[in-house]
C-alpha cells in the first residue's frame, strides 16, 4: 500500500507536528486511524463485515466523524493542514472500502454460503383437472375419437342457432349468459357449452366424423360448493350413416369401463336438449369410498336433424350421436372432492393431495 506509507511518513515527520500542543497530536491520530481502519478493512470478508466496517469508520457516529469533531479544538495555524488531512483520510477510507467491496467475492457480498445445504424445493405437479382431462382424452382417443377444438368466445350461431336453440329461447337470456357485445354486427358471448364444437367440427369436416372436445364453459352462476361460473365439459360427436342410441350407449359405457373400471355401470334417463332427439341424462354408477353410487355426469342423445341441416349435412343420409359430460363432476366424484371452489383456489395444501 504505497499511499499509506507515504501519508504516514508525511504525517509523522511533518513540521506541523512540532509546536502542535494538542494531545494527542491530531496528525498522528489521523495516521493511526488510517492504519487501524485499513487493517480492519482487510479482515472484512463478507457483506456483513463490510457493512459493519462502514458504520464503524465512515458512519454517522463513526471514528472519522469523531475526528472531524475534534478539528474544532485544533490551533488555528494548523487547522487548514489538519482539515486537509482529514479530508484526505475520508477519501482514502471511502475508496479503500469501494475497492474492498469489489475484492470480496460476489457470493460473499450477497451473504450466500455455498457450503450450506440447499433449501428444499417444492415439487410441482399437474393440476388434478388437467390430469383428469388428459385421462378422458386418452380413453376417447383409444376409442378412435379425434380431438376437436373451438373458441371460448363464441357467436350466437354456434352457441345457440345452429344447435336448434331459436331466438327468444330462455337459454339465450342475458341472466344466463356472459354476453360480450357486438363485433362486426355479430353478438359475442362466452360459450355456455362445448356443444358449440360439434357445429365447428361439422362445418370444417365432412362426415363421417368422430370427435371429442374438452374445454371451458361459462355461466353466471353464484359460486357455491357445486356451482362455479367457469367449468369444463367433454363433448363427443359421432356422425355416420347408420348410427343409433345403441352406438351412443356403447360409447358411453366403454368410456365408463375404461375410466372407472369394469364394474362401472351406465344409466340413461329420458330428458330434453334442443340439439338432440331423443335426449337422455347420463348417470354412471361408480365406487365412491367403497360405496356404489349413481352419479349424474352429463347429457346425450341423437343429433337433431335440424342441427345436421344447419351445417349442410343431409339428415336423410347421415345420423349422429352426441354427449356432453362435466369434467369437474367426474373429478370431484372420483377423488371425493366436495367443493368445486377448491379446484380453482390454487391452494397448494389442497392440490398436493392428488
Ligand atoms: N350441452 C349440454 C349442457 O351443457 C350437455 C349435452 C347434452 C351435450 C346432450 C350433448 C348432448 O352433446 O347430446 O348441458
Amino acid at each position: 500500500m504505497p499511499f499509506l506509507g507515504g501519508f504516514l511518513s508525511t504525517a509523522l515527520d511533518s513540521p506541523l507536528r512540532q509546536g502542535c500542543s494538542c494531545p494527542p497530536p491530531m496528525l498522528e491520530l489521523i495516521a493511526e486511524t488510517e492504519l487501524q481502519a485499513l487493517a480492519a478493512l482487510q479482515g472484512a470478508t463478507n457483506a456483513d463485515d463490510l457493512e459493519r466496517w462502514r458504520t464503524a469508520w465512515l458512519g454517522m457516529n463513526g471514528r472519522l466523524k469523531d475526528l472531524m469533531q475534534q478539528l474544532k479544538g485544533v490551533p488555528k495555524d494548523v487547522k487548514p493542514e489538519v482539515g486537509k488531512r482529514l479530508n484526505a483520510l475520508k477519501s482514502t477510507l471511502e475508496s479503500a472500502w469501494e475497492t474492498r467491496k469489489q475484492a470480496v467475492p460476489a457470493e460473499e457480498v450477497t451473504g450466500i454460503d455455498l457450503t450450506e445445504p440447499g433449501l428444499p424445493m417444492g415439487e410441482g405437479r399437474r393440476h388434478i383437472l388437467s390430469r383428469t382431462i388428459d385421462e378422458i382424452l386418452d380413453v376417447f382417443g383409444q376409442m378412435g375419437f379425434a380431438v376437436a377444438d373451438g373458441p371460448e368466445i363464441e357467436d350466437e350461431w354456434h352457441n345457440f342457432t345452429a344447435l336448434n336453440i331459436p331466438e327468444g329461447h330462455p337459454a339465450r337470456d342475458a341472466t344466463d349468459n356472459f354476453y360480450m357485445g357486438d363485433q362486426g354486427g355479430v353478438k359475442r358471448l362466452l360459450r355456455t357449452q362445448t356443444s358449440t364444437v360439434q357445429i365447428r367440427a361439422m362445418e370444417s369436416t365432412p362426415p363421417p366424423l368422430k370427435v371429442v372436445a374438452v374445454g371451458r364453459v361459462y355461466r353466471p352462476d353464484t359460486h357455491d360448493a357445486t356451482h362455479f361460473s367457469m367449468f369444463h365439459q367433454v363433448e363427443g360427436l359421432c356422425v355416420d350413416r347408420d348410427l343409433s342410441m345403441r352406438d351412443l350407449k356403447a360409447a358411453v359405457l366403454h368410456f365408463a369401463h375404461a375410466y372407472f373400471g369394469e364394474d362401472a355401470e351406465v344409466r340413461m334417463r329420458p330428458s330434453f336438449f334442443p340439439f338432440t332427439e331423443p335426449s337422455a341424462e347420463v348417470d354412471m354408477k361408480m365406487r365412491i369410498r367403497e360405496q356404489w353410487q349413481w352419479v349424474e355426469i352429463g347429457g346425450c342423445g341423437m343429433v337433431d336433424p335440424n342441427v345436421l341441416s344447419a351445417v349442410d349435412i343431409d339428415p336423410t343420409q347421415w345420423r349422429g350421436f352426441a354427449f356432453g359430460l362435466g369434467v369437474e363432476r367426474i373429478a370431484m366424484r372420483r377423488y371425493g372432492i366436495s367443493d368445486i371452489r377448491w379446484l380453482f383456489e390454487n391452494d397448494a395444501r389442497f392440490l398436493r393431495q392428488f
